[in-house]
C-alpha cells in the first residue's frame, strides 16, 4: 500500500547544537521552534515484495548523500512492524536541501509518518516524534503543530516534541532568505560532533534551561521585542560556538552578515525584523505578519539574494492523498 505524507520545515528559536547520545539523537539541550508552511517535504512510501532492494529518490536524484541514513531508518520501521519487504521512497522538497534550511527535519518527519503507516503501524503523535528523532534530531519538532518544544529527555522514550501553542496563537511570519543554494560543506551531523571542542560550550548548555523558560513566556505573551532580542542572542551564541570549535565551522557568507545588519536598519525604520541562522549561510528573519511583505521586498533587492520565501506558522506532519509514484 502506498502512503504519502507532507511535513513542514521548522526553524528553531533556541537551537539543538550538540548530542548527548548520538546513537539515538538525544540532544545536549531542549529546543524551541515553529513549523513553517512555506518549506516542506512530500514523501510517498511503499513496502512490497516486488522490490529487491530499497529504492530512494529525493528531488529526482537516486544518489543522495543521506541514503545510508534513510535505509537505516527503513530498517527501524521494518523491525517495529515485523516486516521484511523492501521499500520504494520518493521524496520532494520545495526548497534547496542540505543548505542549512532544515530539509532533514521536514524530510524525516514526512518519512516517519508515511513509512510507519505504509508498514501498518498506527503511532501516536509522541511515538511519531520519537521515531522521527531517530532520522534527524530536528525532525522530532516537525511532527506536532505550530509552536513546539522538544524536551531534551534522558532516554529514547523521554526525548520528544509537543505543541506549546497552535499555529494561529501568534501572527508571526518568517522571511527565509536564500543566498546560496549549494549544499553546505560541513553537515549538521559533523557540527553536532564537534561542538564539545568549543571552550564556550558548557556555558551555553548551562544557560539553556533558563533561556527556554524565558522564550516560552515571550511566545505566550506575544512579545515580539523580547522574543526578537533573545532570538538574535541565541543566533550569535550558536554561531560563536561554531566559530570556536576545532576545527572551526564558518557557515557565514559576507551576504549573511550584510542581511543581519540590514535587519537592524529595518528595525530603526519601525519594522519588526529579527534574524536567526541555522548551520548554513541563509538568514531567516522573524517578524510580525503585517511587516513580512515589506521586509521580503526590501531584502529581495539586496545584492547576493537569490530568493525570499515568506512563511507562516503551520501544523505538523499530515497524511496526503496525492502519491508521487
Ligand atoms: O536535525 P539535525 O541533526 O540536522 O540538526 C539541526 C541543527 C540546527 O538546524 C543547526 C539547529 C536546530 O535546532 O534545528
Amino acid at each position: 500500500m502506498k502512503v504519502s505524507a507532507k511535513a513542514p520545515g521548522n526553524i528553531a528559536f533556541l537551537k539543538f547544537w550538540g548530542k548527548k547520545d548520538p546513537s539515538i539523537n538525544i540532544p545536549e539541550n531542549g529546543s524551541l521552534s515553529v513549523c513553517l508552511d512555506g518549506i516542506y517535504s512530500t514523501t510517498t512510501v511503499e513496502f512490497s515484495k516486488d522490490y529487491s532492494e530499497d529504492e530512494i529518490i529525493i528531488d529526482g536524484d537516486k544518489k543522495d548523500r543521506e541514503l545510508d541514513r534513510i535505509i537505516k531508518f527503513l530498517d527501524r520501521i521494518r523491525n517495529l512492524a515485523g516486516i521484511k519487504e523492501k521499500a520504494k521512497v520518493v521524496s520532494n522538497n520545495n526548497f534547496p536541501k542540505s543548505s542549512g534550511l532544515a530539509s532533514s527535519a521536514s524530510g524525516f518527519a514526512a518519512l516517519a509518518l508515511a513509512s510507519s503507516k505504509a508498514a501498518g503501524l498506527n503511532l501516536s503523535e509522541k511515538e511519531l516524534s520519537i521515531l522521527a528523532r531517530h532520522g534527524s534530531g530536528s525532525a522530532t519538532r516537525s511532527i506536532p503543530d505550530g509552536f513546539v518544544e522538544w524536551l531534551q529527555g534522558e532516554d529514547d522514550q523521554s526525548s520528544y516534541a509537543y505543541s506549546l501553542f497552535p499555529p494561529n496563537h501568534w501572527n508571526l511570519s518568517v522571511v527565509i532568505t536564500i543566498v546560496n543554494k549549494n549544499q553546505k560543506e560541513i553537515t549538521s551531523t559533523q557540527g553536532h560532533a564537534r561542538v564539545h571542542t568549543s571552550p564556550f560550550y558548557q556555558l551555553r548548555i548551562q544557560q539553556m534551561p533558563e533561556k527556554i523558560e524565558r522564550m516560552k513566556q515571550y511566545i505566550k505573551e506575544r512579545d515580539i521585542q523580547k522574543f526578537g532580542q533573545l532570538l538574535e542572542e541565541e543566533c550569535l551564541n550558536f554561531t560563536s560556538i561554531s566559530l570556536t570549535t576545532t576545527p572551526y565551522m564558518l557557515y557565514l557568507e559576507p551576504v549573511t552578515i550584510r542581511i543581519m545588519k540590514y535587519c537592524l536598519k529595518l528595525r530603526e525604520e519601525g519594522l519588526t525584523s529579527y534574524y536567526t541562522l541555522d548551520a548554513g549561510p541563509q538568514p531567516v528573519i522573524y517578524c510580525l505578519g503585517k511587516d513580512a511583505p515589506t521586509i521580503a521586498k526590501r531584502i529581495q533587492n539586496l545584492e547576493g539574494v537569490e530568493k525570499t520565501i515568506i512563511c507562516k506558522p503551520t501544523h505538523g506532519a499530515r497524511l496526503v492523498n496525492t502519491h508521487l509514484f
